[in-house]
């Protein structure tokens, strides 16, 4: 069923309540999640499933319609069944009632009703994946973009999402990134982590910047690790329907229905490019940022383009 599409009042968002935050092991999550632990850290994931991991704010979503593009062999119409969020479930909110805007909305995602081969997303960090992952040798994707893009992108998403803190000044959260005191940790670790994991487990690593760069080519890259074979023209299709422009409009991947998303202070796809960041850090903040980036970088092979 398709979602109804409804967003929310400014008055309505503005009324919502904040939410709560804990930790496990030292890693900042809702504490929804965090009550939930035992049962997330114990699920059972299965041999076929698939999971979708990044930072938040490195192009997940663009990524997940992508891959469900793929799998439902570019038909658009099957893609749009229902929104992005419940098409794969969320690892963190496994145990939560989703509540949108509207009835058909509001329905508990638990991965464990849903028909296999399933899609799962995650933001956790490496350490904090459930077990049964890694056992059971699951296909996973990970996404990484460079983390002055990535930070821009998370400040303008936690103005927008009262299901994050507000994030403060930009000169306040900037600070607040760098010392790693954001919701699912550090950004360094986060990347660094998922790119060590890669060398004893099947993951594909992707990049924010080479999806931008040459779509095509990263759609089939994506294709070739699902064990898929798409002709030349869906692959064409693919790229189109994944478009910023196409995904902006498109209800079922611009998370218009989330109520606790105000788009009008910064709406979830926002710009879709390489280098905004250049638009918001000072010069002496991109200073500080590249003396920290070298030393936090030091001890990994993965690199980004930071200038
Ligand atoms: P910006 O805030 O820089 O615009 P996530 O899905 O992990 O939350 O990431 C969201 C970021 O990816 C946003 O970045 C959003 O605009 C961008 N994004 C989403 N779909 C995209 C697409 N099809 N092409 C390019 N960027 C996209």
């Amino acid at each position: 069923a398709k979602d109804k599409v409804e967003e929310t009042s400014e008055l309505e968002w503005g009324l919502l309540p904040p939410e709560e935050f804990s930790q496990v092991n030292g890693i900042i999550l809702q504490k929804k999640t965090c009550d939930f632990w035992n049962k997330i850290w114990n699920f059972q994931a299965k041999p076929d499933d698939l999971l979708i991991a990044s930072y938040p704010k490195a192009g997940t979503t663009w990524t997940q319609e992508i891959v469900d593009l793929i799998q439902n062999d570019g038909d658009i119409e099957k893609s749009r069944r229902a929104s992005i969020q419940l098409r794969h479930p969320f690892l963190e909110w496994i145990r939560m009632t989703h509540c949108g805007k509207s009835s058909v909305y509001k329905l508990t995602v638990l991965a464990n009703a849903m028909p296999s081969p399933r899609t799962l997303k995650t933001h956790l960090p490496v350490q904090l994946l459930p077990p049964s992952f890694w056992e059971e040798n699951c296909k996973i994707i990970y996404v990484a973009r460079n983390p002055k893009d990535n930070l821009v992108s998370y400040y303008h998403f936690q103005r927008m999402n009262k299901a994050l803190p507000d994030p403060g000044s930009w000169d306040e959260y900037f600070e607040t990134f760098l010392a790693g005191n954001v919701v699912w940790g550090s950004w360094f670790d986060h990347v660094k982590g998922w790119w060590k994991k890669k060398d004893s487990h099947p993951i594909l690593y992707l990049f924010y910047e080479d999806m931008r760069k040459d779509p095509k080519r990263e759609i089939r890259k994506i294709m070739e690790f699902l064990g898929k074979n798409l002709k030349e023209e869906i692959l064409d299709k693919i790229v189109y329907n994944t478009s910023f422009d196409v995904m902006k409009r498109n209800p079922m991947t611009n998370y218009i229905n989330e109520i606790k998303m105000n788009h009008n202070l910064s709406p979830f796809l926002r710009k879709g490019v390489v280098g905004d960041w250049k638009n918001q850090f000072t010069e002496a903040q991109n200073k500080q940022f590249n003396e920290y980036h070298e030393k936090n970088m030091a001890d990994t092979s993965l690199s980004f383009y930071i200038f």
